[in-house]
Order: C-alpha cells, then structure tokens, then sequence
C-alpha cells in the first residue's frame, strides 16, 4: 500500500492503489501510465499525465484531456491549450513556466458520426474522486504558492462540489487540506479555456479569464 491508500472512494473506483509511495514526478509519470484505478483507462489512448516545470510557482488544474491530448500525451496541446496559452502571456505569465495537469488523467468520450469522431463526455464525480491521488501527489510535489482551477470540474475537484465557478471566479481563496495535511497554497477559479471557445460572447468570457489569472499571477509576484 502506499501512502494515498485508503482515503480513496470505496466503490471500487480508485487510483491510490497505483500511485507510488515517495515518488518524484518522473516516476509518478511512469506509474500513471498503467493507471486502471477506474475504467476510462479501457477507451483512452494513454494516460495524460501533468507536464511542464516541476518547480512552478503555479499549477493550472483542467478538467481531462480532450482528443488531440489523448492522442499526443500532454495536456493542452489542442484548441483549447492554444486559448491558454493565449490568455497566460496577456496575463504576464510566462506558459513555459507553469506545471499543467487536469483533474482526470484519461480522455472520456462518446463516439459520433457512425464511429468517426469522438465527442469530449464530462467525467463522472465519481472519476474525478478515483483519480484525485494523483493530483494530490503533484500538487504535493510542485509545491506552488498558487493553484488555478480552470472549470468547474477543477474547481469543485479541489474546492468542494458545492464550489460556483460563476459565483467564485477570480477570488482568491485557501486551497482545502490535500488529504488531512493543510497544502498552504491559495487557489483561484477561472472559467475554463474550452468555454471561450464554446461562448457566443468570446471577447468578453477571454476578457474575464484573463483578468482571474491576473489575479493568480498576483499571488505568485505578491512576494
Ligand atoms: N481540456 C482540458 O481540461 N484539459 C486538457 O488537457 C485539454 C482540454
């Protein structure tokens, strides 16, 4: 057993069982490739695990990676990394020098169009719970001074279901304890990259995504 173990769901949906005691992130890596702590393992291509600097002083936290991620094993390598990446440089961040990662390590998706397209499907609260551990475990490794939410799925993943990305964005708020242990880490909630591109408003939900992370790069220039 390890040291995650046992604080997962108990409904037979749970990675804890899978991610190493006293990893660094390079192993972490590893050991989440052979993830099968839920089923969405069966469907997807490989597991997506977190990628950029190790030592960031922010983490951004998506929902699950989308096809073209599945596909190419990093996060926010598509359409919607393309909004991000766009919004954290007018933000003053630097996109080389965050840690990205998402609340669910694997692609879920329905099939459309006989087959030939597979349509993005939200994961379940119950996927998000079983792959927390892994999440935990790299927040716990970064160690940042500030977590960004990107979505509601992050956001209710580390705040709490009961969390309105709508109501709560751009605030800063304490990040919950990761596992009983108090991270001492703030978090924020922005709205998330997809959204932007999904909006009939564009403009303006971009506008407010990069002012949120404004405030995130806030946290971390903040001494
Ligand atoms: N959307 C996400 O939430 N994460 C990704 O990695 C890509 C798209």
């Amino acid at each position: 057993m390890n040291a995650t173990a046992g604080t997962g769901p108990e409904d037979g949906y749970d990675a804890a069982p899978f991610v190493p005691e006293g990893a660094d992130l390079a192993r972490l890596r590893s050991a989440a490739a052979g993830c099968r702590g839920c089923p969405l393992h069966l469907q997807a291509t490989q597991t997506v695990f977190g990628a950029g600097e190790p030592s960031s002083a922010m983490v951004l936290v998506g929902e699950q990676p989308g096809d073209v991620e599945d596909r190419r094993g990093r996060p926010f390598v598509g359409p919607a990394g393309k909004v991000l990446d766009r919004a954290l440089a007018e933000a003053g961040i630097d996109p080389g020098e965050v840690y990205v990662t998402n609340a669910v390590k694997h692609f879920k998706f329905v099939l459309q169009e006989r087959g030939k397209r597979r349509m993005h499907e939200a994961p379940s609260r119950r996927e998000v719970t079983a792959c927390r551990p892994w999440l935990v475990a790299e927040l716990r490794l970064v160690s940042p001074r500030v977590v960004v939410a990107l979505g509601a799925t992050a956001a209710k993943a580390l705040l709490g279901p009961s969390f309105r990305v709508t109501r709560e964005h751009g605030v800063v708020l304490p990040l919950p304890p990761l596992d009983g242990v108090d991270p001492e880490v703030e978090v924020v909630a922005t709205t998330h990259p997809s959204a932007v591109l999904r909006a009939d408003d564009r403009e303006s939900v971009y506008a407010g995504m990069v002012a949120d992370l404004r405030v995130a790069a806030g946290v971390v220039g903040g001494g």
